[in-house]
């Protein structure tokens, strides 16, 4: 396939003031705005890519596109191409934007549940590495890209298909949902896909979400990495959306917190890789984790 990682994600935000403060004062990732930004958008960097997340003035908040990564204008050409064989609608990136971005070239398209993309191709970096503010040792990315995404799909079938069948993403594994022991609730399905050898890069949701995003993972070298972030969070007043724990499908361990977009940052460390996803054997779910990661705590407050 084409894509080879999530590269950036960006996000529209009410307030500049309040990302700053939760990337970098909690999360500890590095506010490059000063170099790259301008009064209406903030930059954040994780590790040699210029940034990892931008946030745009707006006057919503909530997740406001993904950026996907190729690894050169054949790549880019491929993800165009199937596009077009799908009929589904892109724009090339004008100089105006493949500036703003930072790459070569881009393209922009929307996926069937309405969820905003961009793929790209050649960041321009000068490989200063991470000068985080909370003396994070590094995030878990290369290759890995920044991370996973898990987006609302409602019309499920749709978005599942165009991006297997038309992207190219891998199924690693599935869950089916009830919120209630009401065996009469319909089952929400979430299915997990990769695109290189993180255990998942997007998974998306059988159900809306007004951020336009159910949560975000980010990963870093240790546990004790994990922990510290959580003091921060505590000492910042962030609100805790899912307790400590370990996730059956990619074993990442990690806790969850409400960002100021209203969708989750997951921040974990230990996230298992494939290398060869010929012998992986795709499996359902019927817990989340190992142990922990209790979302009740979300509920309250
Ligand atoms: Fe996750």
């Amino acid at each position: 396939m084409a894509i080879q990682s999530l590269g950036y994600i960006g996000v529209n935000a009410t307030s500049l003031i309040s990302w700053r403060d939760f990337s970098c004062d909690i999360m500890g990732l590095e506010d490059v705005s000063a170099a790259l930004g301008d009064e209406n958008t903030h930059y954040y960097k994780m590790d040699t890519h210029p940034y990892r997340l931008f946030v745009q003035h707006s006057e919503t908040d909530g997740l406001r596109l993904c950026g996907w990564e190729t690894n050169n204008q054949a790549g880019l050409d491929e993800v165009a191409a199937a596009l077009t064989a799908a009929k589904v609608p892109f724009a090339w990136g004008d100089d105006a934007l493949i500036t703003k971005r930072r790459v070569q070239n881009i393209l922009s398209f929307t996926d069937p549940a309405g969820n905003h993309h961009e793929a790209y191709w050649g960041v321009v970096s000068d490989f200063k590495p991470l000068n985080s503010p909370q003396a994070v040792s590094g995030f878990v990315t290369g290759d890995q890209g920044l991370g996973h995404i898990v987006l609302p799909a409602p019309n499920f079938d749709d978005t599942t298909t165009f991006f297997t069948e038309v992207l190219g993403f891998g199924l690693s594994d599935l869950m089916k949902i009830r919120f209630t022991p009401d065996p009469a609730e319909p089952v929400k399905r979430l299915w997990f896909m990769h695109c290189n050898r993180r255990h998942h890069s997007l998974g998306l949701f059988e159900m809306a979400h007004p951020a336009g995003c159910i949560h975000v993972m980010t990963e870093v070298n240790t546990l004790d990495e994990v922990g510290r972030c959580d003091d921060r969070r505590i000492a910042a007043g962030a609100q805790l959306s899912g307790t400590l724990g370990r996730h059956a499908n990619d074993h990442m361990v990690s806790f969850y917190m409400r960002s100021p977009a209203g969708f989750d940052v997951e921040y974990g460390t230990e996230g298992r890789t494939i290398d060869d996803w010929s012998k992986y054997e795709v499996f359902e779910s019927t817990v989340p984790s190992f142990w922990g990661h209790d979302f009740s705590v979300g509920q309250q407050g």
